[in-house]
């Protein structure tokens, strides 16, 4: 496998960076992951949009011109001979002497890229089995809707969740309300067959997915609402399903050892999985 790291192709097993890199001392850096389906990247412009917003968020420079970057991840999946599967980008504030405070102007910030294919045995087996969650308390800070790779807080949740025999862990505000998982948007079929996920103004990520999934279910016909849902409306909706860029869409069958609907995946999740890659490229 081959990588890139701050301006070469390196040997993935090789490839380092410098260990006062502040990635490594304070996550003060953001990323990106994206998929690739049949040799084409998925909503490529959407994801260099949201990194454009993590980016100066945290008040850090683009690491190259944005069309140079695309030419790095393109180079990256072909070096990798990558048709389908991800890839995955980090940009951090770069390497200096460990201070809190950022670093002087000019010090040149880190990138790199990777690249690796998909399971696809994996993950048709999620899809048609489903897949089972758990609920967490939030205890994020407020400004998850940036891509930062900070993700302690998402790690020890998915961490619980795979000790609980669970796939995703969905954190839930003190309010009640589900915010999202540790790594994905949280979708609900209600009780008129109406799409709903929680708006994405305050305490979650602005998913890619979460966005091209809004323009499939207009050409289904399908009621999207943004408004927040309840962990009890969201145990007896019709169909849970939770979508990222890593997995599109996965049906949720049981939540904190509760049976979803019949427990089976449901047919509106299926439908938009299957329309979702002619709408998204
Ligand atoms: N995670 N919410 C969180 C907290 C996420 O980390 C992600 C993606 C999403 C879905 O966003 P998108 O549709 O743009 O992938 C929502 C990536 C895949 C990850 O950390 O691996």
């Amino acid at each position: 496998r081959i990588a890139y790291v701050n301006g070469a192709y390196v040997q993935h097993s090789e490839a380092g960076v410098h260990i006062e890199d502040r990635g490594f001392q304070f996550a003060d850096g953001v990323y990106e992951v994206c998929e690739v389906r049949h040799g084409l990247i998925v909503d490529l412009t959407r994801h260099l949009d949201r990194l454009d917003r993590s980016l100066s968020e945290l008040r850090m420079a683009w690491p190259m011109a944005r069309a140079a970057l695309v030419v790095v991840i393109r180079q990256v999946l072909r070096r990798n001979r990558v048709k389908n599967g991800l890839f995955y980008l980090q940009v951090t504030r770069g390497a200096a002497r460990r201070d809190h405070v950022f670093p002087a102007d000019g010090t040149p910030s880190t990138i790199v890229v990777t690249a690796k294919r998909t399971d696809a045995g994996l993950i048709a087996k999620k899809n048609s089995q489903g897949i089972k969650a758990i609920t967490v308390s939030e205890n994020r800070w407020d400004r998850v809707d940036i891509k930062t790779i900070g993700l302690l807080a998402n790690v020890l949740a998915r961490q619980t969740a795979r000790e609980e025999g669970a796939q995703e862990a969905i954190f839930v505000d003190p309010d009640g309300t589900v915010k999202e998982g540790a790594a994905t948007n949280v979708w609900i079929v209600d009780a008129e067959g109406c799409l709903r996920t929680r708006p994405a103004e305050h305490g979650i990520l602005r998913g890619i997915t979460r966005t091209t999934l809004m323009d499939v279910a207009e050409t289904l016909g399908l009621v999207v609402e943004e408004r927040a849902f309840t962990r009890d409306e969201m145990l007896a909706a019709r169909e849970v399903f939770i979508t990222a860029a890593t997995s599109i869409c996965f049906p949720v069958v049981a939540i904190d050892g509760k049976t979803i609907a019949n427990g089976h995946p449901g047919t509106v999740s299926q439908n938009i999985r299957e329309a979702f890659f002619d709408i998204a490229e």
